[in-house]
């Protein structure tokens, strides 16, 4: 994690970091017709008194039967903290809050960075679609932290938890040399489970990005680098991994913060993704004119591409501080980023998710929580489109 101290720097290299004004414009309720495509429209917007950023981090899941589930982290006053999940029947048109993801084994609450995945296969004792969420458990002082995996077999009506994945002796915080743990993301490979995560504890690094791996669910193998920087003060962080079928090549997004970098989003590509170690990084730059990139908590996925009858697809990543999302055919070479407007809110770790409407066609779901420092503005909002191309 890196809180963004570098809004300023983010908005001087961009030229579409939005005033507040129409931020908070762009986020007002209004009726949405059933599966259909909307922009910036609210799940949840958060009590006037909580603290800023109030929500931030947005996550989603699509079911089999349809259903979106949506979540965030909270400032809210609760203690223990837990993490709401909201759902909806109807394409996003409309939301309610349906589950809170709690801490049920440490007793300090569900406080960071929610994940949803849906088992793609029996696995683990569990059958292909069951839910799994990962969170990061953390008292209200913030003393410590694990990031645990819960699943839930009822379509997200109750969670049970399953493992620990990681621990952090604390404090869990952002400064170089505590120990902190943050930001699981999830992936199968090979009949392993694989948790990427962001990693301050390695007293040669401020912070590196691992992964471990399980086969049940339950044991997680001794963790293995991803981005590690030759100097400490590197923090890269918040990893994302999106596979082509087509190329068969897994990239991966991080920031690429520290004393001596700016947060740009820089990219990996590798033929396996337990092996970003050795692959080497370059910057998501669009390749227009203009040399665009995002800065700070990407995202990627990979989709077929809108009318190929080939099997190619896009990658589409996007970061903080750029509502723009940039898209890149198969090979994912570093000259061809392009960056498409798609007019919805830029967000910390605004989530991508490709899902399927009524009639079976793929849409782009787009999922912001807002940004640090965006008190008047801060909101759960989602937005659904055509898949850009
Ligand atoms: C940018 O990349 C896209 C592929 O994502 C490619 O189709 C396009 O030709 C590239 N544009 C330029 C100016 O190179």
């Amino acid at each position: 994690m890196t809180i963004l101290a570098h809004f300023t720097l983010a908005c001087a290299a961009l030229a579409s970091c939005l005033p507040s004004s129409a931020l908070a414009a762009s986020i007002d309720s209004r009726a949405i017709s059933p599966w259909t495509n909307f922009n910036n429209n609210v799940v949840f917007r958060p009590p006037a008194d909580w603290t800023d950023p109030r929500t931030l981090y947005a996550r989603t899941l699509q079911l089999s039967d349809k259903s979106l589930l949506a979540t965030c982290e909270i400032y809210a006053p609760d203690d223990p903290l837990s993490l709401p999940i909201f759902r909806s029947t109807d394409g996003g048109a409309t939301w309610k809050e349906y589950i809170r993801f709690y801490d049920k084994v440490n007793g300090w609450g569900m406080r960071y960075q929610p994940f949803l995945y849906v088992l793609p296969q029996d696995f683990g004792g569990y059958k292909a679609g069951t839910i799994l969420a990962v969170g990061t458990s953390v008292p209200k002082d913030l003393s410590q932290a694990y990031i645990d995996i819960y699943a839930s077999t009822d379509k997200a009506k109750t969670f049970n938890f399953i493992s620990h994945i990681a621990y952090g002796p604390g404090p869990e915080t952002v400064p170089n040399g505590n120990k902190a743990i943050w930001e699981a993301f999830l992936l199968m490979y090979q009949g392993k489970l694989v948790a990427f995560y962001s990693d301050q504890r390695d007293p040669n690094y401020g912070q590196k990005l691992v992964h471990t791996t399980t086969t049940n669910l339950r044991d997680w193998s001794p963790i293995v680098d991803d981005v590690a920087m030759p100097y400490y003060d590197g923090r890269p962080g918040m990893t994302t991994v999106a596979y082509s079928k087509k190329s068969k090549k897994y990239v991966m997004t991080f920031e690429n913060c520290g004393s001596e970098k700016n947060c740009q989003v820089n990219y990996k590509v590798s033929d396996s993704p337990l092996t970003f170690a050795s692959a080497p990084y370059s910057p998501i730059v669009s390749n227009d004119t203009a040399q665009v990139s995002p800065y700070g908590s990407p995202y990627i996925i990979w989709t077929s591409k809108p009318g190929a009858t080939d099997g190619s697809g896009i990658f589409i990543a996007n970061g903080n501080y750029d509502a723009s999302v940039y898209i890149n055919d198969d090979r994912a070479l570093p000259q061809n980023w392009k960056r498409v407007s798609i007019n919805q809110k830029d967000g910390y770790s605004r989530a991508l998710r490709i899902i399927s409407n009524t009639k079976g066609q793929q849409k782009l779901l787009v999922a912001s929580a807002g940004n640090f420092g965006e008190p008047d503005t801060n909101a759960l909002t989602v937005g659904v489109l055509d898949v850009p191309s």
